[in-house]
């Protein structure tokens, strides 16, 4: 048979972001190479764009102008990290990675906590105890709506005023609640949930406690409950075994994921995926972490963010086998102790990526 082709958009973009995007670029044509002959083979056609902050240095802009008419038809973009001291933090990131979540309507973000054998978790309980569960961010509106303004009366020098209003749609909070309880149904633990911050923010947090009570109302069969942010904070580190998929807003889904990743061991570890379900406009896969300009350059960056966020590409596009035989490499690869510096080891990037290649092949 001969084997599907996926078009990637390839997007390091800056500091690590290329480094671990090389990596995980080969060990997926790796395992696109091993896999001729079976039922899911499949081939990869890269096109690498040098999107960025070195190309804004050089245009004036993050990315091509036409560039989301540039990246529409392909099946996927693999995404680095975005951000370099040089551009101000806002400009990259509104300028690239937020401009193609959102016009791609990309409102599903995915982001698995995995505990990886071999690495050392700060919690205690990740010895004993099977920890496993999936951040579900809503990526288009809530607080990163970039509603606002700066110096709305032009109140003088030190008077200066923002404004930063969150947006809060009942479209959008349902259908972000609505792929949770999907996304719980095909799991061990059917369970979602729900975090907000609505004893304070009682506009659009409310709007999203009442639309998730609705929704669960649909979905007797999966066990529900609803969380504040800073109680959930605490329970990530207290009570982690009783997560299953947690549903929340773009700001603290951002954060939680963040804090999920460091109790799993490392920043580096996370992966993520940016998902149009409607699949209208090509998804986005990323690791969790940005650009880290302390360690780039130097063959530290763990890439095993970006080939866990390969492998939710690989689901996306219908190869779950395929999928999880990345996986199965990203744990053989740990529980055998070739780790980088952030986890406690002392490989390369190289020989991190070199050995989840060697690790493909039973
Ligand atoms: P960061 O995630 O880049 O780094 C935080 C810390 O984690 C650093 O000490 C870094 O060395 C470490 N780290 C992160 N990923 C690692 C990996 N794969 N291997 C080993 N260590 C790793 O976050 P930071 O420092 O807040 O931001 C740096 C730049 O990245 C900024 O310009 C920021 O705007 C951008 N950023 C971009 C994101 C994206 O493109 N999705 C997400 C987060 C930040
Ligand atoms: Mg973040």
């Amino acid at each position: 048979t001969t084997p599907r082709t996926f078009r990637i958009a390839a997007i390091p973009a800056d500091g690590i972001g290329k480094e671990v995007v090389a990596a995980g670029r080969q060990v997926l044509d790796a395992l696109a190479a091993d896999s001729t002959g079976g039922t899911d083979a499949f081939a990869l056609d890269w096109q690498e764009f040098d999107w960025g902050c070195e190309y804004y240095a050089r245009t004036g802009k993050m990315m091509a102008d036409d560039g989301l008419d540039q990246l529409k038809d392909f099946d996927a973009i693999y995404f680095g990290a975005v951000g370099w001291p040089t551009v101000p933090d806002d400009v990259s990131l509104w300028g690239l990675r937020l401009r193609i979540c959102q016009n791609f309507d990309q409102w599903a973000n995915v982001r698995p906590v995995h505990f990886l054998p071999g690495v050392i978790s700060p919690l205690r309980k990740a010895d004993d105890t099977e920890l496993d569960w999936v951040v579900v961010r809503e990526n288009s509106e809530g607080e990163y709506a970039g509603l606002g303004g700066r110096n709305l009366s032009g109140r003088g020098p030190g008077g200066e005023v923002a404004v930063q209003s969150s947006l809060f749609t009942e479209v959008g909070c349902e259908r972000i609640i609505r792929f949770a309880f999907d996304l719980a149904r095909t799991r061990t633990r059917r369970k979602v949930s729900s975090v907000t911050k609505s004893n304070a923010q009682q506009y659009g947090m409310v709007l999203w406690d009442d639309v998730f009570k609705r929704v669960a109302a649909e979905y007797p069969d999966v066990e529900t409950e609803s969380v504040l942010v800073d109680a959930m904070s605490a329970k990530f580190v207290l009570r982690p075994e009783d997560l299953s998929v947690v549903v929340a807003s773009n700001l603290n889904a951002d954060i939680l994921s963040d804090l999920g990743s460091a109790l799993a061991g490392s920043l580096g570890l996370a992966a993520s995926a940016n998902l149009n379900p409607e699949r209208r406009f090509p998804s986005m896969f990323e690791p969790v972490h940005g650009s880290a300009p302390d360690i780039a350059g130097q063959g530290l960056a763990n890439p095993i963010g970006a080939v866990g966020s390969a492998a939710l590409m690989l689901e996306h596009f219908g190869l779950p086998d395929q999928a999880a035989r990345l996986n199965k490499a990203i744990e053989k690869t740990t529980a055998a102790g070739v780790l980088t510096r952030d986890v406690g080891g002392s490989a390369t990037t190289d020989e991190v990526t070199k050995t989840l290649i060697d690790a493909l092949t039973p």
